[in-house]
């Protein structure tokens, strides 16, 4: 019997454990799962939502660690989930994509000399500037098994000198939880309870670079007050990005753009029915870039690069930088009937899970 920990902490973390949660819960003679929310997210629309949605049950242990500065918020993550490490001993630990939850809790796992599997690794930005990045590098650098996404996650590996045994290329476990639940996302009333008809173009912004300075905030705000004159945008705000729209004073220019839909962020069902729905999407996430290729709907990334470069050379994605006329351009090529066909990447295809177990059952 395998003791394994699966590690969540922020949004992006949960759909992608969900389907490993499920798929280990398969051989419970095999296996004993316990699952660590380490509560970097804790407002419920940032986490209790997709326990629901996800049909996930409560996790085993909660750290509460909440928001703080990045060595703040990784120290009591770290002191948090050590001491569940000492008093549980697990045989593996399993984290996932590249938030502070993730990096802290492995850095604790491997210097107890517990094994520790990163799930989606691999992926690289080239920004060493982004936290997410730094976070990417260090988790890669102390796991024992490399869970990639794409080949290019094979690729940075390699590059790097990580020995080819360490690696396995298991597909994209997000589109697993976004397989299982996208026919119950269509039934989402999401769009009447919005009160929305006609087409309309979907926001989401919390990268620090594009929402914590001014500047940039007001680049990427007058953009939208300029697309918004030709179509509806709706926009599920991070809680990040709400304090920064207070802290700069802009609440008032927001209010003003009148087809400019500013709502709370939604749970799963409804944010993947507005993404399937849209004419395209405007973001700064790394998990939409992936799921607006899935769906093929246009997505443009206001960032200058992207550690999923797949989603550009295959997918629907495009960066555009952060210029307020650069990105009224790029949404008016797609308004006017120009759009970025794609296609699925390979192992995109629902089964990510079902092979990250077969690893551990072999292993
Ligand atoms: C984090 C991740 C980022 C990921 C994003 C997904 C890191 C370094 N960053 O960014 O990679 O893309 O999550 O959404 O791990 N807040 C609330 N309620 C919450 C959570 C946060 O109000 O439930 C507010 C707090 O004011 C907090 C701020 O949002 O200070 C930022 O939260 P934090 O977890 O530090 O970073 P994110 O921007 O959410
Ligand atoms: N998402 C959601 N509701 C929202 C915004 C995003 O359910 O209001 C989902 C989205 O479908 C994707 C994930 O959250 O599965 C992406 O998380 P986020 O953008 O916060 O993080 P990132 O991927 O940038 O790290």
């Amino acid at each position: 019997m395998k003791k394994i920990h699966l590690i969540v902490g922020a949004r992006p973390n949960f759909m992608k454990m969900a389907p490993l949660y499920k798929e280990f819960a398969k051989f419970p003679k095999e296996f004993e799962i316990k699952l660590i929310h380490t509560g970097q997210h804790y407002d419920e629309r940032m986490s209790k939502f997709f326990f629901d949605d996800l049909q996930m049950p409560k996790p085993d242990e909660y750290l509460e660690v909440g928001s703080g500065t990045h060595g703040k918020q990784t120290a009591k993550i770290m002191e948090r989930y050590e001491e569940v490490l000492l008093k549980d001993k697990p045989d593996l630990v399993i984290v996932a994509g590249d938030v502070n939850s993730t990096s802290a809790c492995a850095i604790d796992a491997v210097k107890l000399h517990i094994p520790v599997a990163h799930l989606e690794a691999g992926l690289r930005s080239f920004a060493r500037s982004m936290p997410e990045e730094i976070n990417r590098i260090l988790t890669d650098a102390i796991s024992d098994y490399l869970l990639t996404p794409s080949p290019d996650g094979d690729e940075n590996l390699l590059a790097e000198g990580v020995p080819e045994e360490k690696i396995f290329f298991v597909g994209n476990i997000m589109i697993d939880s976004l397989m299982q639940y996208q026919d119950r996302a269509k039934g989402s009333d999401i769009l009447e309870r919005i009160g929305i008809r006609n087409d309309y173009a979907l926001i989401t912004l919390h990268r620090p670079s594009n929402v914590d300075n001014k500047k940039g905030l007001l680049t990427i705000l007058n953009a939208f007050e300029e697309i918004s004159k030709s179509i509806n945008l709706i926009f599920p705000i991070h809680p990040r990005t709400t304090k920064q729209i207070q802290a700069f004073d802009l609440e008032e220019k927001v209010k003003k753009m009148k087809n400019l839909h500013l709502i709370p962020p939604v749970g799963y069902y409804d944010f993947l029915k507005l993404q399937m729905d849209a004419k395209f999407i405007l973001t700064d996430s790394g998990g939409i870039q992936e799921e607006s290729t899935y769906f093929g709907v246009p997505c443009l990334t206001l960032r200058p690069n992207t550690e999923r470069p797949i989603t550009i050379t295959q997918g629907t994605n495009t960066l555009v930088k952060l210029n307020t006329d650069d990105i009224i351009n790029e949404a008016k090529i797609i308004l006017t009937g120009n759009i970025k066909k794609g296609s699925i990447p390979k192992y995109w295809d629902g089964k990510t899970a079902e092979r990250i177990v077969k690893i551990f059952k072999d292993n």
